[in-house]
Formats: C-alpha cells, sequence, structure tokens
C-alpha cells in the first residue's frame, strides 16, 4: 500500500487548564523506532481521562488512552521489521494526558501507539467495538499477572455455535472461585469472560439492572452490592472457599466487600485504584496488588505522588505477549466487548460524553466516539 499523506498538523483534544479540554492544533507526533502512527477512526473513554485532566492536570498535554484505527506510518524497530504494515486495522492504547510525553494522545486525529502493543482487527470487528477494548483488555491481562493465572487462546476450544463470542453457557462445576467485585463495569464484563476462558468460576457483585450483562459475560451467580448481608451471602455461596478478589471499583467500602468475602485461608486482592493503607493490613492473610496500566509502556509514569511509577520494561515485556494473545482471542471471536454507547459528532462531542462519565451518569456502558 501506498503510505498515506501525512499532515504535520492535526486537531486534539488538551488540557486547557484543570478539568477542561479544548479542541486545539497540535503537531503530528513523530513516531518512534518502537511505534505505528495510527489514523484514529474511534476512541473510548476511560474514568482515568477525567481524573488525570482533574487532579494531575498538564495543560497542553493531548489526552486520551483507548483508540482503534488504521496504520499510516510505521517506525523501523532494532531489527528493521515490524509485525504490523501500513494499512492495517489496529487497536491501541497510549498514556493521555502525559507530563513525560504531552504531545501524544488517543484524542487527536493521529496517535503514537507502541507497534507490538497494538492489535490487528478481525475482519468483522468495527473501529467502535475495538476501540473500547484496549484499557480493558490490558488491565485484564495485569489482573491475571498478578493473581498467577495466565490464558492460552491457542488451547481454547471453539465457542459454541449458537453464541459465538461469549463463553459456554454451561456452568462451571469446577475450577477456584473469583470475585469480580463490579462485574457491570467495563472492565468487569472482559475480566469475566477471560476468567471463564481460562477455567475458573467467576462470581460478580453488580445492581440487579445489570445482573444479566455480568451473567451473559460468564459470571455464574450475581450479587447485589447493596445488599447489607454481601459478604455472608458470597461466603455461603463459596463455601468459604473464595480465595481471590478482584475489585473494579476501588473504594474503601468495596475493598473491604473484597476482603470480608475472602475465605478463611486467606488469598489474593487486586485493585484498580490505590486505597489506604490502614485497610491493607487488616488481614495479613490477604496478599494486595494494585495496578496501573501505564506500566505497560515499559516508561516511568512522571506522576505525583503514588501514582508515580518508575521504568517498567518488565511491564513492556508481559504486554507485548498479552497483545498477542488478545489478538488470537479476538480473532477466534472469544471475547465480546462491553457495550457500547455510541456517539457520532467526532472530537468535538467528547467533551460533552466526558463530562456524563465524570458526573457517574454513565452506567453498564463503555463511551466510544467515532471519529
Ligand atoms: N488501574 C488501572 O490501570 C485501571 C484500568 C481500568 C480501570 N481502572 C479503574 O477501574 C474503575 C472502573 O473502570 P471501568 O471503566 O471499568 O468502569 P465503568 O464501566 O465506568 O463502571 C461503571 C459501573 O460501575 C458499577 N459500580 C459503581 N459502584 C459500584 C459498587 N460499589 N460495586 C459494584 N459496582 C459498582 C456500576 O455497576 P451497576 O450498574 O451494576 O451498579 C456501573 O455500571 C475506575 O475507577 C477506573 O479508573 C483502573
Amino acid at each position: 500500500m501506498d503510505t498515506p499523506r501525512i499532515p504535520r498538523i492535526q486537531r486534539a483534544l488538551v488540557a486547557v487548564g484543570p478539568g477542561p479540554l479544548g479542541l486545539k492544533p497540535v503537531a503530528v507526533p513523530r513516531s518512534a523506532p518502537d511505534e505505528a502512527l495510527v489514523r484514529t477512526s474511534a476512541v473510548a473513554l476511560n474514568p482515568s481521562d477525567h481524573r488525570l485532566l482533574d487532579q494531575s492536570t498538564t495543560v497542553g498535554a493531548v489526552s486520551g488512552a483507548d483508540l482503534a484505527g488504521t496504520v499510516v506510518r510505521l517506525g523501523c524497530g532494532p531489527d528493521g521489521e515490524s509485525h504490523l504494515k501500513v494499512g492495517d486495522r489496529v487497536l491501541g492504547f497510549t498514556f493521555g494526558a502525559n507530563p513525560g510525553n504531552p504531545g501524544n494522545g488517543a484524542f487527536s486525529e493521529y496517535v503514537a501507539v507502541v507497534a507490538r502493543l497494538c492489535v490487528r482487527l478481525p475482519d468483522a470487528m468495527d473501529f467502535a467495538t475495538a476501540a473500547s477494548l484496549p484499557m480493558g483488555i490490558f488491565t485484564v491481562g495485569f489482573i491475571f499477572r498478578s493473581l498467577g493465572f495466565d490464558l492460552h487462546p491457542d488451547s481454547l476450544p471453539p465457542p459454541p455455535l449458537s453464541s459465538p463470542t461469549t463463553p459456554s453457557n454451561h456452568k462451571p462445576t469446577t475450577g477456584e472461585f473469583v470475585l469480580v467485585n463490579g462485574g457491570a463495569t467495563a472492565t468487569g464484563t472482559l475480566t469475566l469472560q477471560m476468567l471463564r476462558l481460562a477455567g475458573y468460576r467467576p462470581i460478580a457483585t453488580c445492581s440487579p439492572s445489570t445482573a444479566d450483562l455480568a451473567r451473559s459475560r460468564g459470571a455464574i451467580a450475581t450479587f447485589d452490592y447493596t445488599s447489607p448481608t454481601v459478604r455472608d451471602e458470597i461466603r455461603e455461596y463459596t463455601n468459604e472457599r473464595l480465595q481471590f478478589a478482584i475489585d473494579c471499583i476501588g473504594t474503601p467500602e468495596t475493598m473491604a466487600l473484597c476482603y470480608g468475602a475472602i475465605g478463611e485461608t486467606g488469598g489474593k486482592y487486586v485493585a484498580l485504584e490505590q486505597h489506604p493503607r490502614r485497610l491493607t493490613i487488616r488481614r495479613r492473610d490477604v496478599a494486595h496488588y494494585w495496578v496501573l496500566g501505564w506500566t505497560i509502556l515499559g516508561k516511568e509514569a512522571k506522576l505525583a505522588g503514588a501514582y508515580h511509577r518508575p521504568a517498567t520494561p518488565e511491564d513492556r515485556s508481559f504486554g507485548e505477549e498479552w497483545a498477542a494473545k488478545m489478538e488470537e482471542l479476538l480473532r477466534r471471536k472469544q471475547l465480546e466487548a462491553h457495550p457500547l454507547g455510541l456517539h457520532g459528532g467526532g472530537l468535538p462531542a467528547l467533551i460533552a460524553c466526558l463530562d456524563q462519565l465524570r458526573k457517574g451518569k454513565v452506567r453498564g456502558k463503555k463511551v466510544v466516539i467515532t471519529i
């Protein structure tokens, strides 16, 4: 394919102060040797997009993490080759609003993405669906690694014909229980599916109104998180044998719920948000992990306080392996995206959508904007 003409200036959503975004002309990012330049067709919103803007503003930095689009330029890695080619349709993840690299973020027309973290799309997958996935699938990867779990797409049986993209409707009676707290979150519905595919018995907390969603993605049982007896209900259901809890919400209350649900022998708890240390020391028989998606890029996350991370090349290597697994999983149609809240209107429409997410008005949907 001929190399497409790439402009030098593009439009992007950048932080114009603590909180608000503005549509501005910015330079198209240079792509490093290990990166692909992707022309975005769709982007998705994550809670981290407004939190970074509100709590850790880098004025002038391009926002956004999740994108899908077409490769328009490739750097040449150290071996002079890439598994990608110009014209490939991919999904990708980047660290937007990044004080260490303010010129690059997903909410723009062109984004530089680490090539080996790009996942090529199956022909049948549209860009909007693809854009909803990057943050979620890589976060599940880190969750799995923390818990010592793995997934081998090559060895999975083909999906059942009746429901090609969801895990088997057959309820597993073996395999370890795993609690997904927030089973109806965008992260939760992907986690549930991958747990089922990996042979675990996932159970979930969610509202009664999203229980069907969590079950359709693989939860074998759901529990209403507002019930005052939810911990006891989970302990009874799992016969005090729950060892693993994944907290997709991350408040002191949800942490207490997860710790309380873990059985007598203790276990492991993975958080997606930071927790007060006074809470983590309550149960010494529960190992506590906190994953932070930015580390997948392998570079220092120059954020303040507890969110700062040193360079982690091992996370980058892990992410590259996980991306290859996700490509295979998508090719085999074994992963279903979260329900989409789809909006046209391009980057300008994103500002109002992000505000809705910030106000907690988005439930059971992943907001995606087509560019
Ligand atoms: N560390 C990382 O790298 C990383 C990566 C991804 C996400 N995260 C964080 O993980 C969290 C979830 O993100 P997301 O995009 O997956 O969420 P999301 O899709 O925006 O979550 C919305 C859902 O949260 C559920 N919810 C709210 N309060 C709950 C509670 N107390 N218990 C159970 N469910 C509850 C609601 O479910 P119902 O409709 O059932 O009430 C709602 O539908 C955010 O804090 C995000 O910043 C962190």
